[in-house]
């Protein structure tokens, strides 16, 4: 399953959340078919170690790390616009970072930290790369969600509210609005040899993802996930799949597990609410008239 001899030399792929679990296999897998690979997540110490890992695993040196904290707008403004300067392209943008189980909190930016971390956070950072993406294309853009979206629910005028959410119901509304906006750029990506599509691990061993999570979620998770969790490498080996394998290139807008199209959430289909959810997502991460590069293709 899964399995394309795709190389990808002269490549360059960004791996959010790169430093650990499925985003750090999905990277190696990418680092070994020759992509000039940056992972790019907040700790320098997990960063530096995990692509130096990569390099010795692959023989690639073509590796490099960037600090990103998608939890803050300004961090995310810095990691594009650093992107924007040391890349000469940009062929697979893989926004895999995320967690579970944080607190429910503000952040400096005034937003949902679980939304901001999940959903607005890899939103700002496509948006400021997709000229990038566009003048690199055929490329392509890979949102990670998760199951958990369909019992998620966006209600635009309390995304963003504190004491209102649960962590699961908080995780739940940021990976459907990843997976409304994959649809929504589809959309507008139509005809610019950009394609975006969504992808569900399912539920995978071994990696950090529940390090915030509460101690009693922890070990009853742990048990199912040990039962029937997938190997991270072979989720990695699936996202790989999706970046790389030729016959996808004009794939968009599709929903991925298991390494087939799988049924998508039933909302993508309404282009009022993904359009609202662009605007709206717009307004959040205040995109300023320098950045907005719609305003000048109306
Ligand atoms: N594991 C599963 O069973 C499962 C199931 C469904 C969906 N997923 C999704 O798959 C993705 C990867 O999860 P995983 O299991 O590989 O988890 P993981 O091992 O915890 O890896 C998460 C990665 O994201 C980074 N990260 C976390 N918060 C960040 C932030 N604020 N800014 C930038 N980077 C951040 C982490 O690095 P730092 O902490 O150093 O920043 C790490 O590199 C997540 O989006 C998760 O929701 C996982």
């Amino acid at each position: 399953m899964c399995d394309t001899d795709a190389r990808l030399e002269g490549k360059v792929i960004v791996v959010t959340g790169g430093s650990s679990g499925i985003g750090f296999e999905t990277a190696k897998n990418l680092a070994k078919r020759g992509a000039r690979v940056v992972i790019a997540s907040r700790n320098e110490t997990k960063l530096k170690l995990a692509r130096d890992n990569i390099k010795e695993a692959t023989g690639n040196s073509d590796v490099y790390y960037r600090l990103l904290d998608l939890g803050s707008l300004k961090s995310v403004r810095n990691f594009a616009s650093e992107t924007l300067s040391y890349e000469k392209r940009l062929d697979v943008l893989i926004n895999n970072a995320g967690s579970v189980g944080l607190p429910d909190t503000l952040t400096a930016d005034g937003l949902n930290l679980t939304m901001q971390v999940n959903y607005f956070g890899s939103f700002l950072l496509t948006f400021l790369l997709l000229p990038m993406l566009k003048s690199s294309a055929p490329s392509r853009i890979i949102n990670s969600s998760a199951s958990s979206m369909y019992i998620g629910h966006l209600d635009f005028d309390h995304w963003n509210d504190i004491g209102r959410y649960n962590f699961i119901t908080a995780l739940a509304n940021s990976k459907l609005a990843e997976t409304l906006f994959t649809a929504e750029l589809d959309r507008r990506l139509k005809g610019t040899g950009v394609t975006a599509n969504s992808f569900d691990p399912f539920v995978v061993k071994d990696t950090d993802i529940l390090i915030n999570a509460p101690e009693a979620i922890k070990e009853v998770s742990k048990f199912f996930i040990n039962l029937v969790g997938l190997k991270k490498e072979e989720v990695g080996q699936q996202i790989a799949y999706i970046a790389a394998e030729p016959t996808l290139e004009e794939e968009s807008g599709q929903h991925f597990k298991f390494c087939r199209k799988w049924l998508n959430h039933w909302l993508v289909s309404d282009t009022d609410l993904t359009k609202k959810l662009w605007e709206a997502s717009k307004a959040a991460v205040n995109i300023s008239n320098e950045e907005d590069w719609e305003s000048s293709e109306r």
